[in-house]
């Protein structure tokens, strides 16, 4: 879409409540690939483009937070050459976006078992996300060796170990005790996940923080999905009803 037409709709967008958080399971970049007789890998890269457009019309937009399932634990069991490639192309991105991401205010995050990135992602992750740690526009958190589950099992984990010490009584544990264990836990709540290319399913994202986000699911291919298709989602977004167990009749009479 040309550019001034999707600057005019952001600005539409923009004039109801946003979604403060939307999470992206950007998914169809093998197919979109196959598609066209081409590698998988080439399907990721033009993902990478859809991740630079969609960032940018999140931000000129006004979403707070944005989170992109770029990597699930479960994604390390693909074949090598795959995962070396997603791998080169991860520190491509950290390293082209640089200037982008700090010249817009962008702080920089990433959630999920980093430990396990080879040495060569994780050096510009971690410099991009210390050098972006004061920017106060959008954070842009990168979901990678991500899993849903595995977020739960060390968070069940740190909160034993309060148990163990002490701190905490197993009765008196509550929500706000498993919160401050996940990894989202500086970030606002998760309003909509979208996921693309088709497929309904969660894939171990978000499992906790999705207890009551909207979820709009599309069929178009991460390649193929770029601004206008971002707002068409927030745009889905706000034309439901979020009750959160509440009649309707209820909601319209809160203040
Ligand atoms: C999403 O695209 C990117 C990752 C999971 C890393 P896929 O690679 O899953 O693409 P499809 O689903 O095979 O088309
Ligand atoms: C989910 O996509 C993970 C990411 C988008 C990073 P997958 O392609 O791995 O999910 P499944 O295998 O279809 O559930
Ligand atoms: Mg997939």
């Amino acid at each position: 879409m040309e550019s001034a037409t999707l600057k005019f709709r952001e600005s539409t967008v923009k004039a109801k409540p946003l979604p403060r958080h939307v999470g992206i399971i950007m998914d169809g970049n093998g197919r979109w690939a196959e598609m066209q007789g081409r590698p998988r890998i080439e399907g990721h890269r033009e993902g990478s483009a859809s991740v630079r457009e969609v960032t940018r019309c999140a931000r000129r937009t006004g979403i707070e937070a944005l989170t992109l399932y770029a990597f699930s634990s479960q994604n390390w069991k693909r074949p090598s050459l795959e995962v070396t490639g997603l791998m080169e192309l991860l520190r491509e991105y950290l390293i082209k976006e640089r200037a982008e991401i700090m010249e817009n205010g962008i702080r920089l995050n990433a959630i999920g078992a980093l430990e396990r990135l080879p040495a060569f992602v994780r050096t510009p992750l971690e410099a991009l996300r210390e050098d972006s740690a004061g920017n106060k526009g959008m954070v842009l958190t990168l979901a990678l060796s991500y899993g849903g589950r595995e977020e739960l099992v060390q968070a069940m984990q740190a909160v034993a170990r309060r148990v163990e010490n002490g701190e905490l009584s197993s009765d008196s544990i509550t929500e706000a005790d498993v919160e401050r264990e996940l990894w989202t836990c500086d970030l606002p709540p998760v309003d909509l996940i979208i996921r693309s290319s088709g497929e309904n399913r969660v894939s171990n994202f978000l499992l906790w923080q999705g207890a009551y986000a909207e979820y709009v699911f599309t069929e178009t291919l991460w390649p193929d999905f770029r601004g206008d298709e971002l707002l068409d989602c927030i745009e889905r977004y706000q034309n439901r009803e979020r009750r959160f167990g509440l009649t309707s009749a209820q909601l319209r009479a809160l203040p």
